[in-house]
């Protein structure tokens, strides 16, 4: 459930019409729900009541703005980074350092002395290499490291090639069967504590099946573990839970995912930590958009809107479906490919869609944009990084500025001997 609704046959983030936040900042800007956001962060949190030790940890990736992240801070998230820039913004919006979790293949050295700098409560390594590394960068700050390492089930997630995380030829984790020694080996330095494991098999999982086949394999691994000595208190489960970008999707419910992890988890007797992002973000978020003209095609016409794939990168990139909305819906309908103006045909929202009908100057949305939108913004074209605005109830801000191609231009130098 989302707070994006018809008010009056007019498109409402909350209590504020879309039309005036066009009006007010401009377009394309994306717009995020705080109630939306907080109701998510909750429903997820219910959804694992019957986990008894868990932290939850936000996925920065998926919407690094700092008023969002702030938003999930007071609901009492931590979060999940993959970089000492997303680390910064974690603190920045006032996330206790003990409660983020730093995952990713490619941590630098300099990135990890800058993470146990800040205190952070847990690294999730990938390779036995990047351990020996924690291990010595960490004895060289007089620090033990706390850590676990992450696992590659060998699962298929189901979901879209480029987002699956899980499977043996993935660059994630290491092997189920190369884990033990691995373990055995880091166990040994100084200065890394290792109290676990973690996983996180892909993004967008519609079935709870490839979960619950890796879940499985990972608590047969804790008690091989444990049976060779290892205290294992701490279990990273990930991310992953899909959201519905369109009517067929149907993905399992907070509740659902949350009564398998309860099942499964009942006898590991460690604390379990989680990495959602799309779940919490994906739907609390659209991009709003104008139509720059309506222009005739061979079988559709081509409605041209102002946003971009470098503002919304998801269908040029996964092939994804964004729903599209006219703000002010007149009732009719049309067929039309939706692009936008970049200059190559990746550029293209949908084909042959259903659509609210628009006509230039119509206002109009892309659904489910929260997550992994705004953050994936270039400034291909020369266009703008596209703005962001934070609703909340009545009112709303700017919490992006639109960064103008002016202002990407004037990083650039040339040469005096050019
Ligand atoms: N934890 C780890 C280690 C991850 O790699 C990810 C996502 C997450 C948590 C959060 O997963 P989520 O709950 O959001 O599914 N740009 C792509 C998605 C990439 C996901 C990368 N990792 C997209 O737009 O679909």
């Amino acid at each position: 459930m989302d707070h994006f609704s018809l008010i009056g046959g007019h498109l409402h983030a909350e209590q504020v019409p879309l039309s005036q936040i066009a009006d007010e900042v401009g377009t394309p800007v994306y717009v995020y729900s705080r109630a939306t956001l907080e109701r998510h962060a909750d429903v997820f949190r219910e959804g694992l009541a019957g986990v008894p030790r868990k932290h939850l940890a936000f996925a920065v990736k998926s919407n690094p703005n700092l008023a969002v992240l702030k938003v999930l801070a007071k609901r009492g998230y931590g979060a999940d980074v993959v970089s000492g820039g997303e680390l910064d913004r974690a603190l920045a919006a006032g996330i206790a350092p003990t409660d983020i979790v730093f995952s990713g293949v490619g941590k630098t050295a300099d990135e990890m002395r800058h993470a146990l700098t800040t205190g952070i409560g847990q690294f999730n390594i990938e390779s036995e290499e990047e351990g020996q590394m924690l291990a010595e960068v960490a004895a060289a700050m007089g620090m033990r490291a706390a850590a676990t390492l992450r696992i590659n089930p060998d699962v298929d997630a189901g979901t879209h090639a480029k987002i699956s995380t899980g499977k043996a030829d993935n660059k994630f984790g290491v092997g189920l069967h190369v884990c033990p020694g691995i373990y055995q080996r880091l166990a040994q330095l100084p200065g890394i504590g290792l109290r676990g494991v973690a996983v996180h098999i892909g993004s967008q999982l519609l079935s709870l099946d490839p979960l619950e086949a890796a879940f499985g394999k990972i608590g047969q691994l804790v008690s091989d573990l444990r049976g060779a000595g290892h205290a294992i208190t701490h279990v990273d489960l990930g991310g992953g839970l899909g959201v519905p970008y369109q009517t067929e999707h149907n993905p399992p419910s907070p509740a659902e995912y949350g009564a398998l992890v309860a099942k499964v988890t009942r006898d590991w007797d460690a604390t379990i930590l989680f990495e959602p992002g799309r779940v919490i973000a994906g739907n609390a978020g659209v991009l709003l958009t104008r139509v720059i003209r309506v222009k005739p095609g061979v079988q559709h016409p081509f409605v041209v809107v102002d946003a971009a794939m470098n503002d919304l990168a998801r269908p040029a990139l996964y092939d994804a479906w964004h729903d599209f909305e006219a703000v002010v819906p007149d009732g009719s309908r049309m067929t039309a490919n939706i692009v936008g103006p970049v200059c190559e045909s990746g550029d293209t929202f949908a084909m042959g869609r259903d659509i609210d009908a628009v006509k230039a100057g119509d206002l109009a949305v892309f659904r489910t944009a929260g997550a992994y939108g705004a953050t994936m913004a270039s400034s291909y074209n020369s266009r703008g990084i596209v703005a962001e605005v934070l609703v909340d109830g009545d009112r709303f801000a700017v919490v992006a500025n639109r960064i103008t191609p002016a202002e990407i231009m004037a990083a650039e130098q040339v040469p005096d001997w050019l």
